[in-house]
């Protein structure tokens, strides 16, 4: 009995675990022939053999860019215990898949559902459209324009701070976090700090140790894939529950702020701080709260609030601080391209503050964060997508419940859309045509479609004001003392944060 026991869990363990997965890998193996690279790992994933590589090219998307080049593939299939992982690589393929992004669920890497889910990331179908729509408005170029300012106050007072600093990263992060909380919040959230430590220091942490506790471990990756966002109340680690903690006293002085500001729009007479002129993200959500009084409690709409700070502070942060630190990198890397850039920020940006007339004249500059973002990309691959019902991709077959990659980064370094892609060039964004064979998906370092980024043209105008603050200020060389490597925490990034120093530009004085 025992054994007939043993012997058909056994055959169920292989048919899960291997030859379902593998069944369909090989169809789509037939099928698509050497425009699929095939991959099947025995319970573990692709992401431990990158963590491995890593070791040996100090860069995790290296590996799979090298393989990319000898052998370019449209579709690249693996598994992750017995859940198919299907990675798009061809324009044709990925292009409506960015159209129809209503057939997939982005997974929450956060893992909570209490932080990030009801916000513009992670949200779907109707909240996510009446969300984007009122969210839209301020990203408009009237609202950027009349941010600029404080967007120039903030990164002056903290650049001042970077030639004593070993964690240029960690000021830029500072200054893009402080950017996304002026925005949201306006002067209401001057410094409100957790332990002695600013907001945006503490939620950073926050969010940056609750992706990596799943990388750190097995045990919790697993659990995590299982489970989806349950997985925090099973069995949870040590780790896990001081994290819980974290996040309740956050949660705690946001819904404070949140709460204070209601009162005080509701307090006011004519209610004209929550209309859309204001300048504020808070303002317009709390005022479609009031003015659709019904629709919801004030719990509600608190929390909704609160989840949407934390994921533009999440979507707007990192990113932009790591795509300036990257900038930093390769101005130290090809100084007579720092010059070039520098030179042109001097005539260009005579005033302290660098405003939106100024921008359209920063040509070598926006053309060097160009090149950076096709080469080091903070949002290089698309967030992990489920695919919630099965599907047709031009050719293609997605079953529900497969994960979907989309991954437009190989586009950026293959022969057939760059001239000599591995370079590192940034004139090639100055002549007419940069990219061959341009059908419009090719580089889309802020992706494309219903679901590209709202924050775009705010984060590179933040890139461009931090960076030409930097270039009056400083001069950018590399720190010989560290070992530069390209790895993944939430974003793509460079590590450790002090891979450049900045020296104090005397004849600027
Ligand atoms: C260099 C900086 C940035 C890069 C490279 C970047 C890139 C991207 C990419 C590739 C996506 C699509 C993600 C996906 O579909 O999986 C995205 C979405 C998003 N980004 Fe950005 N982003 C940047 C800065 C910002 C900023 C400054 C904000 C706001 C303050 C922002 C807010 C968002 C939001 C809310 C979404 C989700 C939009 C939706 O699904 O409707 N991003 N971003």
């Amino acid at each position: 009995m025992l054994s007939h026991l043993l012997l058909g869990s056994f055959v169920l363990f292989i048919y899960v675990f291997v030859l379902k997965p593998l069944c369909s890998m090989f169809k789509l193996k037939m099928q698509f022939g050497q425009d699929c690279k095939m991959s099947y790992h025995f319970l573990g994933g692709e992401i431990w053999k990158r963590l491995n590589e890593m070791k040996i090219t100090h860069d995790i998307f290296k590996y799979e860019q090298e393989q990319y080049k000898r052998h370019p593939y449209k579709i690249f299939v693996s598994n992750f215990l017995w859940k198919i992982r299907i990675q798009v690589t061809d324009p044709e393929y990925y292009k409506v898949m960015l159209h129809n992004h209503q057939y997939y669920e982005k997974v929450n890497v956060i893992n909570d559902n209490n932080l990030m889910k009801k916000g513009l990331i992670f949200e779907m179908n109707g909240h996510w459209k009446t969300q984007r729509t009122l969210l839209a408005g301020q990203f408009e170029f009237l609202k950027l324009k009349n941010r600029l300012p404080m967007i120039n106050q903030v990164s002056l007072e903290m650049i001042s701070e970077l030639q004593c600093q070993n964690n240029i990263l960690e000021v830029l992060e500072l200054i893009t976090g402080e950017i996304v909380i002026k925005s949201f919040f306006g002067d209401t959230a001057k410094k409100i700090t957790i332990f002695e430590k600013d907001i945006q220091v503490v939620i950073a942490e926050l969010l940056n140790d609750m992706g990596e506790i799943r990388l750190k471990s097995k045990y919790v990756y697993v659990k995590r894939l299982i489970l989806g966002t349950m997985a925090c109340n099973f069995f949870p680690t040590e780790n896990e529950k001081k994290i819980q903690q974290r996040i309740d006293l956050v949660k705690f002085e946001i819904t404070k702020l949140i709460k204070n500001r209601l009162i005080e729009i509701q307090s006011s007479t004519q209610q004209s701080q929550g209309n859309s002129k204001s300048n504020l993200f808070i303002d317009v959500l709390l005022q479609d709260y009031i003015d659709n009084y019904h629709s919801k409690s004030e719990s509600q709409a608190i929390d909704e609030i609160l989840q949407q700070f934390i994921t533009l502070l999440f979507a707007g942060t990192d990113t932009t601080a790591v795509l300036c630190y990257h900038c930093l990198y390769f101005f130290a890397l090809y100084p007579e391209a720092q010059q070039e850039i520098r030179e042109e920020v001097l005539s260009v940006c005579t005033e302290e503050h660098i405003l939106d007339d100024k921008f359209k004249q920063l040509n070598k500059l926006s053309a060097f964060i160009n090149e950076v973002l096709r080469l080091r990309n903070p949002a290089a691959k698309l967030i992990l997508r489920n695919s919630i019902q099965t599907h047709q991709v031009k050719d293609l077959k997605i079953q529900k419940n497969w994960n979907v990659i989309i991954n437009p980064l190989l586009q950026s370094v293959s022969e057939q859309h760059f001239i000599n892609p591995d370079d590192f060039d940034y004139k090639r964004w100055l002549t007419p045509e940069p990219i061959l064979n341009n059908d419009n998906f090719i580089y889309l370092p802020f992706s494309a479609g219903p679901r590209n980024c709202i924050g775009q043209h705010m984060a590179l105008m933040e890139a461009k004001i931090i960076l030409s603050q930097i270039l009056k200020q400083f001069i950018i060389q590399p720190n010989e003392h560290v070992i530069p490597k390209w790895t993944l925490r939430f974003v793509y990034q460079l590590q450790p944060s002090n891979c450049v120093r900045l020296i104090k530009n005397l004849r600027q004085q």
